[in-house]
């Protein structure tokens, strides 16, 4: 019942040619078939550009980040209503890059889920452990406290439009991709939290899995039963390997 979503976050990577080849490969090489969708989140300054290249296509465009506030004196940073006005479908909040860089809290977090939603743009949440919480038995909980922060504020309602992405820290990068059933079982693990409150939002949200998946892996992660597609940095940066993994979804539907 549930599409898949390939979902590529190219991270602060990319110049106008770069894009302009990565788009048009991803455009081009869209594999036939239906039940899944493609997403592309460039950098700010390339957003407006890669959605006018993108537009007509069957490739989504999303942010990798928004302010929690509408407007006024918050130099350097971007509204949600102008990731709308410029035809931005998706955001990707809370990576684990923000809050472990930037210090964005689960609270911050709960507040910019609210303003995209707020401005009719679909939240992907991403939730995930690090090395050193995964080795004390504590995985369940940190995504309990990230997941928590956003139930509270927004409500399990809210999920019918949003994403879920677990990106277990330890993955993202390094090449160790959680295994399909280290993924499936905390993806099962959140499906269940939100099942606790509403089973019917539960069991429609698409839970992305997110850590050096490729298209040798992509199969495997992707045939779990709660795992609905993927957030992919480093191959979602050329376009054979992202449409590779695209190709896996579509094998699967
Ligand atoms: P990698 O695919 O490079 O591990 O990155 C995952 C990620 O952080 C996507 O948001």
């Amino acid at each position: 019942m549930r599409d898949f979503l390939v979902a590529g976050n190219w991270k602060m990577n990319g110049s106008t040619a770069a894009n302009t080849e990565l788009v048009a490969g991803i455009v081009a090489g869209v594999p036939a078939g239906s039940g899944f969708s493609l997403l592309v989140c460039p950098p700010f300054p390339y957003l407006a550009s890669v959605v006018a290249q993108a537009a007509g296509s069957a490739v989504k465009v999303g942010a990798q980040n928004v302010s929690e506030h509408e407007k006024g004196a918050f130099t350097g940073e971007v509204a949600p209503s102008m990731l709308a006005d410029i035809g931005c479908d998706y955001v990707i909040i809370g990576h684990s890059e923000r809050r472990a860089l930037y210090g964005e809290t689960s609270a911050q977090v709960a507040a910019k889920f609210l303003a995209a939603q707020a401005a009719g743009i679909t939240p992907i949440l991403c939730l995930g452990e690090s090395l050193a919480e995964r080795e004390a038995g504590t995985t369940e909980a940190v995504i309990d406290e990230q997941l928590d922060a956003v139930l509270e504020a927004a409500g399990v309602d809210a999920f019918a439009h949003a994403v879920i992405a677990y990106e277990p820290v330890w993955a993202i990068g390094t090449g160790m991709t959680a295994s399909p059933e280290q993924a499936q079982d905390v993806h099962r693990h959140i499906r269940g939290r939100l099942a606790a409150q509403n089973e019917n939002i539960a069991a429609g949200v698409q839970i992305l899995y997110g850590g050096s998946m490729k298209g040798e892996n992509a199969a495997g992660l992707l045939g779990q039963p709660d795992i609905d597609g993927g957030l992919i940095g480093g191959a979602s940066l050329k376009a054979d390997d992202f449409l590779a993994i695209a190709k896996a979804a579509a094998g699967l539907k």
